[in-house]
């Protein structure tokens, strides 16, 4: 692309509405949370949006402002949160069960939250095995066409309750069982002749992604579930010109593999092995403790390390390497993961060396910033008129969705340049290459 586009930007005036299918750990951590910070009680802390700055122009002109004062983002003020699940809790509640905030900061803001209810879910339980409980919000009549009419009815409701301008998507449900694409997901005429059908292989995912597409919103899928990763979705963001993101937050184990694995590569040192493991205790641990909701999660996990190590390049350094994954559903815990890597590497003359890697994080603590990030850039790339898949974006996701025939960038530091290009290119400012040839004579 060149520099200095001319792009006209509508500004962000007015409420933008936050639709989110899945009200649980990470939903309502990002929730509570950006009411806590509303409210100057905590600070948005692992949010690009909110802390980052971004360089323009070169170093030597000083010119580093914060990306929310570059960029015409929605100001969170302006923020307003709507949603589905087939539990009936309010926000308030939903959040103490899922026990990752503290009840004392939760009591602060406890009239907010449980203001925020879920509305009835389009839902089958063949796509989630496990979830236990009264899961009877659930919307129950006629074929999935109607459930998607019935959320867009949902939709507009949300618009005149709130009064909200414009509005976002993002999927904080649980993580759907594994689906291949099939002739079904080829094209739209064949995707809404499946919904008016009940074909077996459109998800509960897809019914919210496509009633979003229709209604011309802006759509981020924060799980591996194939959601929009398939042609007809892709149609209709095109014909509807609406951005669409995925898949899968990028948080925990895969953030780490994503940080250290480019860094190895860049210095040339090699990879006989990396085993991960972890344990979790929260409701999206006991989800993935189903097999079928696994291998979507596992599959979205392997990918990472090939993509940046490319071993058909570098034969010599990755060829063969051991790759192995495992999530183990330990309910103690909770929310508070504990995640081991062993990294077989090896040196100058192939002389081994091992890293370890005991990352006790906090799933849902690492995830809500990503959803508040994803929320304000994906409203952005609508009033910049971007459409469809939404690569710059990659950096907050595990599995990147690309166009048809590109490999995706894994790599977080490839991903971050290309998220912070694209603002400068969006905004008319000059692309940073680090070239760096105007300091010096050359
Ligand atoms: N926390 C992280 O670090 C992280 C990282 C990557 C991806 N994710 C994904 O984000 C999603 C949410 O994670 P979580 O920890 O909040 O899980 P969670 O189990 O606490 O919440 C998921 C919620 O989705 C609801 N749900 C399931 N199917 C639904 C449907 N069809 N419609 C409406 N609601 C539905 C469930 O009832 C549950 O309340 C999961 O798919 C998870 O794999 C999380």
């Amino acid at each position: 692309m060149s520099p200095k586009k001319e792009i006209s930007i509508e500004q962000p005036g007015g409420r933008l509405g936050v639709l989110l299918p899945g009200m649980g750990a990470v939903a309502t951590t990002f929730i509570a949370g950006v009411e806590a910070v509303r409210q100057g009680l905590a600070r948005p802390v692992g949010s690009l949006t909110q802390m980052g700055t971004i360089r323009l122009g070169k170093r030597t002109e000083g010119r580093a402002p914060a990306i929310k004062e570059f960029v015409p983002l929605a100001a969170i003020e302006d923020l307003r949160f709507g949603g589905w699940d087939v539990f009936h809790d309010d926000c308030f509640a939903a959040a103490s069960n899922c026990q990752v905030l503290e009840q004392s900061l939760l009591e602060k803001i406890k009239p907010f939250l449980q203001g925020i209810r879920p509305m009835a879910a389009v839902f089958d339980q063949r796509f989630v095995k496990k979830l236990r409980g009264d899961t009877s919000n659930v919307k129950t009549q006629g074929t999935l066409m109607d459930k998607a009419e019935a959320l867009m009815r949902d939709i507009d409701a949300f618009v005149e309750r709130e009064q909200v301008d414009r509005l976002v998507m993002v999927w904080c449900g649980s993580t759907e069982a594994f689906l291949a694409a099939q002739d079904v997901h080829q094209d739209l005429q064949s995707f809404e002749k499946g919904l008016r059908e009940n074909h077996p292989a459109i998800s509960p995912s897809m019914v919210y992604a496509y009633a979003a597409l229709r209604k011309g919103i802006p759509f981020n899928n924060g799980a591996p579930n194939l959601t929009v990763d398939i042609p007809a979705m892709q149609e209709l963001a095109d014909k509807n010109s609406v951005p669409i993101s995925g898949k899968d937050f990028k948080t925990g184990q895969t953030l780490m593999k994503t940080i250290i694995a480019p860094g190895l590569k860049a210095r040339m040192l090699g990879l006989n092995g990396w085993f991960s493991t972890n344990i979790l205790g929260n409701r999206d641990g006991e989800v993935l403790d189903d097999p079928d909701s696994f291998k979507t999660k596992e599959t979205s996990k392997l990918g990472v390390l090939d993509y940046i190590l490319q071993p058909d390049k570098y034969p010599e350094l990755y060829q063969d390497f051991y790759h192995k994954v495992r999530i183990n559903y330990y309910p103690p815990r909770g929310d508070a993961k504990e995640g081991w890597d062993n990294i077989d590497i090896f040196g100058w003359l192939g002389y081994p060396m091992q890293i370890k890697i005991d990352f006790l994080c906090r799933d849902s603590i690492l995830a809500a910033p990503i959803v508040l990030d994803l929320a304000l850039f994906s409203d952005f790339a609508r009033r910049a008129r971007l459409k469809g898949v939404q690569e710059w974006l990659s950096f907050f996701y595990k599995s990147p969705m690309t166009a048809p025939g590109l490999y995706p960038e894994h790599d977080l530091f490839i991903q971050q340049k290309k998220l912070k290009n694209t603002l400068r290119y969006l905004m008319g400012e000059d692309l940073i290459t680090h070239l760096g040839s105007e300091y010096y004579d050359f």
